[in-house]
């Protein structure tokens, strides 16, 4: 009526008399047009809902209760790499890695008992190989009945590889902070800090546990704590990044040095979190350094010591002869019948000279290159004779001694009366440093062996060395006192005995905080000396008068021992050369020649071999 059309479902049935014949016909008409539309709808949904799987990427599978696909999403043909017609019907297992079988059919069976199963991962065969799939399913039940399962799978074959090559790097470096030598750290900013992590080396530096080192401050590793924060400070303002040298103390105690570098870790706002650092124990290498440092200043010291010796040893044999006739000829003029003023200034002369004659002996000393000496000698025993002379003078100045002396200290070879030069040289500066530092002191003395070596030590609480002046002191010549009151010559001349002796005199002071001079003698077994001719005996008689022959290359020598012998009423001959020395001796006999060693040509020395030849 309203003109629309419908849908009618017709159905035709004859209605007969008992003969069977038919008296009319009945038609039943239905109309069907909403339950077509419906069938429609839902083919129209079918559509849809695959047209939708077919946009993801991912895979999305129908299994029926024998584990066939029924139905797969585009997804999944292009992941298994066939058409859907190639997969359809097919038994899902077959695709599966054989090693994620035993996994997978177990999660088949909880989804079978009506279960949802997430994150299922397992192997599936491509023609890319083997990818990684992680899979979610849910049951399909009708009436109660188990139809079999829908699933979705993602592909994360890459993300995996991702994961594992992270977990790897991630080992790697968790390894690299755990066996590593250097202490690794994360401490909080505030002054004293807490540490937040510390790894396994932390301990092996420290002597700390790890527990302890958590709960600790991070000051307390810290010989100044208070350097801590400066520290700090200087890292969070001024610098990101600070490497420095500290003191540390460990567990035990003992102190070591260690780099420590640090950064600040900022938040956005820029306030400081917290403090990554590396600290490495560097007390071997600064022991090394220093030693090395030491090596060096001494073999640098004994080179100059050496060449200033050969120049001392020069200089001083090149005055003796010119200083032997000024002291000659003064002390001549003396004793002549002069003017009583004339005789005091040649005096004057005589007495500076004979300053000179001390000074040059003392440098001769220092260039010393004899042999000396020696005897099997107890240090005690010398040391104990060198303080007894300044004992005296030591208690008017307020110098308070104390001996430390090793009763079992071994013995050695050593030249007496040199070595007691040695320390009376160091105790007298001692002693003068301390009384004009501040009119009282004490001096400490100690001999201990150490290592096959002597050791003996003086301390005392003086001014002490300025830094500057610690390489010079065994330098001749250098002295700090006023002039006339030192010549600087003590020290050197007492390396000059130690090293003589295969020794070695150093000296360790700070400015203010006294100065200790340390002696090492090498112990020497006991070896017996030469049999040294005993001195004649004063059997000497006087003769009155000598025929004596003087042969020096130095005219005024010549002339002062003439002068000396003529008077003394001898006849003197004198002559500069060697050769004819030997001439007058092959013809003259002389009660006495006197040979100076040093001659030019010939040697004093082969001058008397070729007169014991004649003789
Ligand atoms: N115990 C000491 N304390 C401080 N300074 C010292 C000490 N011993 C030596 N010195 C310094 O070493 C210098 C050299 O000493 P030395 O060679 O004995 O010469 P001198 O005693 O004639 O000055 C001294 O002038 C002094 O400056
Ligand atoms: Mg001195």
């Amino acid at each position: 009526k309203d003109r629309s059309t419908i849908d009618v479902l017709l159905k035709d049935s004859a209605v007969r008399d008992a003969q069977g014949n038919i008296l009319h016909s009945r038609s039943i008409w239905r109309d069907v047009t909403e339950r077509k539309q419906a069938e429609e709808q839902l083919e129209k949904a079918r559509d849809d809902y695959r047209a939708i799987t077919n946009l993801t990427g991912d895979i999305i599978v129908r299994v029926d209760a024998e584990g066939r696909w029924t139905f797969l999403n585009d997804g999944a043909c292009e992941f298994w790499g066939r058409p859907r017609e190639g997969l359809i019907g097919i038994r899902f297992a077959d695709y599966l890695h054989p090693d994620d079988q035993q996994e997978t059919m177990a999660a088949v069976e909880e989804v079978m008992s009506g279960k949802s199963v997430v994150g299922l991962v397992n192997r599936q065969k491509t023609p890319q190989g083997w990818r990684i799939v992680q899979w979610n399913a849910a049951p399909i039940f009708e009436n109660g009945r188990y139809m079999g399962f829908q699933a979705t799978g993602r592909d994360i074959t890459e993300r995996k590889q991702a994961e594992e090559a992270l977990g790897k790097s991630e080992e790697k470096y968790r390894s690299l902070v755990k066996n590593v030598k250097l202490g690794i750290f994360r401490s909080t900013p505030e002054p004293f800090g807490k540490f937040l992590e510390v790894n396994p080396a932390m301990e092996g530096i420290t002597g700390y546990s790890r527990d302890e080192l958590l709960r600790m401050s991070v000051s307390d590793l810290y010989v100044r704590p208070e350097e801590r924060e400066a520290v700090l400070e200087e890292v969070a303002t001024v610098v990101e990044k600070a490497t420095r040298e500290l003191n540390f103390r460990k567990k035990d105690g003992t102190e070591i040095v260690v780099s420590d570098t640090k950064v600040a870790v900022r938040d956005d706002t820029g306030k400081v979190l917290y403090f990554d650092g590396i600290i490495e124990d560097i007390t071997e290498r600064k022991q090394a350094e220093a030693e090395r440092w030491e090596l060096e200043q001494r073999a640098q010291l004994a080179s100059r010591l050496s060449t200033v010796g050969e120049m001392a040893s020069g200089i001083a044999h090149e005055i003796n002869n010119p200083l032997t006739a000024v002291i000659g000829f003064a002390q001549l003029l003396v004793r002549k019948d002069i003017p009583e003023d004339i005789k005091e200034e040649a005096k004057i002369i005589n007495d500076s000279a004979q300053r000179v004659a001390s000074i040059v002996k003392r440098l001769l000393a220092f260039a010393r290159q004899q042999k000396l000496e020696r005897v099997y000698a107890d240090i005690n025993d010398i040391i104990e004779s060198t303080l007894g002379m300044r004992a005296y003078a030591m208690a008017t100045s307020n110098i308070q001694v104390v001996t430390h002396l090793d009763p079992n200290l071994p013995r050695t070879m050593a030249a007496a009366s040199q070595m007691q030069q040695v320390f009376l040289n160091i105790i007298v500066n001692a002693e003068t440093e301390m009384k004009l530092a501040h009119g009282r002191g004490k001096l400490l003395v100690r001999t201990e062996t150490v290592d096959n070596i002597i050791r003996i030590s003086f301390k005392d609480d003086g001014p002490g060395i300025a830094k500057e002046n610690l390489g010079r002191i065994f330098d001749p010549f250098f002295t700090t006192r006023k002039v006339g009151e030192g010549t600087g010559l003590g020290l050197s001349i007492c390396h000059a005995i130690v090293v003589e002796h295969n020794g070695q005199l150093h000296v360790k002071s700070k400015l203010g905080k006294g100065a200790i001079f340390i002696v090492e003698l090498p112990i020497i077994a006991e070896e017996k000396q030469l049999g040294l001719p005993e001195p004649a005996p004063d059997d000497s008689i006087k003769i009155g008068r000598a025929k004596i022959l003087v042969v020096d290359d130095e005219p005024a020598t010549l002339e002062l021992l003439s002068q000396i012998l003529t008077a003394e009423g001898h006849e003197v001959q004198t002559t500069e050369k060697a050769t004819d020395a030997l001439k007058r001796i092959k013809s003259e006999r002389y009660s006495l020649i006197l040979l100076d060693i040093k001659l030019p040509g010939m040697s004093g020395v082969e001058l008397y071999q070729s007169i014991e030849k004649i003789a």
